[in-house]
């Protein structure tokens, strides 16, 4: 048996050698050391050793079975160092390779103008207040002073809900809202969303304004002017030419139309001022007193102007751009030229 034992340790030394991948010592391992092993088979033969030599005999086929243990730990740590140093050898990393640039985001235009218009009144002390995008035939219209058979209220230019909702065609209700719930002065400016069932070059469906609105006592059409006019100056520039022409509002009286000099030819006259030489930029006007009626205001104690613009129109005119739809499709070669 003793023989048998050296046998054993020889060939396990001899196999073990040979093997030079995991499932190879896999396999051994059962071979060797396994239930029907070459081992358990020794240990099952223990029942043929006489009695008095049991003791020895087992300490000997334990000592052998530590060993061929210990060969075969020392063959895996072998094969994992191997596999690892042919992985790292085999890992061809090319340090000079440019690595993939990862593309960064930026403002969408109209809002980089929005936040440069908002900035420009809050620092003149309006403050920003918002409302709701689906307004009531009420917000929209009733309460501006625009009457049930007023053209603005056709089918063509306004997305009805239903009979007595719809989605808000300009900013002013928000002019409403403000004034039912607080008392002059009052000092605000309303950007948001809007909705017109309009659409070509210079249409989208959707667009932006920002509105205007200050009341206190004793507040004249020459503080529109002022306010306007430096506003216009800050974001077209120290030079530009504004002129104020009348014109109609349901809920303003009087109102105006407040053109500036043309950006492109320099009012010199071209295709985008129509050869004017002017291009219209907003509307505005003192608010009607039909207007403060309906928020419970007295108009013999306070007196205000409202006004209201289109910032993808600002923002066409300020960037030389001359179709609105760009700003709605989302090609990041047009989006990244405002960065
Ligand atoms: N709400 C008007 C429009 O959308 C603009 C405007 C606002 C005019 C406030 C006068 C006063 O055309």
């Amino acid at each position: 048996m003793q023989e048998k034992l050296e046998e054993v340790k020889a060939q396990a030394q001899a196999e073990l050698a040979q093997a030079s991948d995991e499932v190879s010592l896999q396999n051994l391992k059962a071979k060797f050391l396994g239930r029907k092993g070459v081992i358990t088979e020794i240990l099952k033969g223990m029942k043929d050793v006489a009695k008095e030599d049991r003791p020895k005999m087992g300490v000997m086929i334990n000592e052998v079975k530590t060993f061929v243990e210990e060969l075969f730990d020392q063959k895996a740590n072998q094969i994992k160092e191997e596999k690892k140093r042919r992985s790292i050898a085999e890992e061809k990393i090319d340090a000079t390779l440019p690595s993939r640039s990862l593309s960064v985001g930026a403002r969408h235009p109209v809002s980089q103008v929005m936040e440069e218009i908002i900035n420009i009144f809050e620092k003149m002390g309006f403050e920003v207040a918002e409302g709701p995008e689906i307004e009531t035939d009420y917000y929209n219209f009733e309460a501006l002073n625009i009457p049930k058979n007023h053209p603005a209220r056709d089918m063509q230019d306004t997305f009805y809900i239903s009979d007595d909702v719809v989605l808000r065609t300009h900013t002013s209700p928000v002019q409403i809202r403000v004034m039912e719930k607080e008392e002059p002065p009052i000092k605000i400016i309303a950007p948001g969303r809007v909705y017109r069932c309009d659409s070509d070059v210079s249409h989208t469906p959707m667009f932006h304004q920002i509105e205007g609105l200050l009341i206190d006592k004793d507040i004249t059409f020459g503080d529109l002017k002022g306010v306007l006019t430096e506003f216009l100056r800050l974001i077209f520039g120290e030079g530009i030419g504004v002129r104020f022409r009348p014109s109609f509002f349901p809920f303003t009286e009087p109102s105006a139309e407040v053109d500036i000099e043309c950006v492109i030819c320099e009012g010199q006259g071209c295709r985008v001022c129509k050869e004017s030489g002017w291009l219209e930029i907003l509307g505005c006007g003192m608010v009607d007193p039909e207007v403060f009626k309906s928020v419970n205001y007295d108009p013999e104690i306070y007196s205000g102007f409202a006004f209201g613009m289109g910032i993808e129109r600002i923002t066409m005119l300020k960037f030389g751009i001359n179709d609105i739809r760009l700003f709605f499709e989302n090609d990041v070669r047009f989006l990244r030229q405002f960065v």
